[in-house]
């Protein structure tokens, strides 16, 4: 069976690595979490203290730690930093508020750009981002973008924050989100925008089950023609 790329992008918390995530497991495919990898880069110069005029010094701590992903013991994916777990670390707020400017610096992006593109060349792959379907796999066979309000992904990163224990604000959320969405949106290099190529899917007010029906309806027609 034919193995295809598929990109998913869109917006912080359109629920990109929720559904991508079930569809991989669904296909056999690789999932990759790229925000978790500009999160792995922030979270280094944020322990080292270093801003964005040390570029070099923040490419350095890439290249000895090398950012990894391991299965946990409950089946659900670790991200790992120099074979230490980061996986809650980099969750964090301080490292929330941070990501935008590390993941503006062209030389990091450069950097986790070849690194995601090594590991899509491995085969059937799901990746979720913001630049999947514009610069990391511009031959993607499949590329969706998600959108939906910022009420309800300020919802959504509510209620996952609850469940992970910590602690945040809703309006202050609100803000967080849409913050980030206008740096995410306005930065020079691979803003988040949709691919010319892409569908366009909002899934305010829809079920994880619809968004993944959705996708994963769309990804079959296309192996199936393989
Ligand atoms: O998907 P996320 O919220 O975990 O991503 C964290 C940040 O990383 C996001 O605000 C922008 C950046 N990012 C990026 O610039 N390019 C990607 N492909 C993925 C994430």
């Amino acid at each position: 069976m034919k193995a295809i790329q598929i990109a998913i992008d869109g917006p912080a918390s359109s629920g990109k690595s929720t559904v991508a995530k079930i569809i991989a497991h669904n296909l056999g495919y690789t999932y990759l979490d790229t925000g978790a990898m500009y999160r792995s880069a922030t979270y280094l110069a944020l322990k080292h203290q270093l801003d964005g005029s040390r570029v070099n010094d923040i490419l350095d701590l890439l290249a000895t730690h090398p950012i990894t992903f391991n299965k946990g013991t409950e089946g659900q994916q670790t991200v790992l930093v120099g074979g230490v777990d980061v996986t809650d670390a980099i969750r964090q707020p301080d490292v929330t508020n941070n990501v935008s400017w590390v993941s503006a610096l062209p030389e990091v992006r450069e950097e986790l750009v070849a690194q995601q593109q090594r590991i899509a060349s491995q085969g059937g792959i799901i990746m979720d981002g913001r630049d999947i379907g514009t610069v990391v796999l511009p031959d993607a066979e499949l590329k969706i973008f998600l959108i939906a309000s910022v009420e309800e992904r300020a919802e959504r990163r509510f209620k996952e924050n609850q469940k992970k224990g910590i602690l945040t604000d809703f309006e202050t959320l609100k803000e967080e989100i849409s913050a980030r969405d206008y740096k995410d949106s306005h930065r020079a290099v691979s803003p988040l925008k949709a691919a010319e190529d892409a569908i366009v899917f909002d899934t305010t007010g829809v079920s994880i089950d619809g968004v993944v029906e959705f996708i994963q309806e769309k990804a079959k027609k296309i192996i199936d023609k393989g």
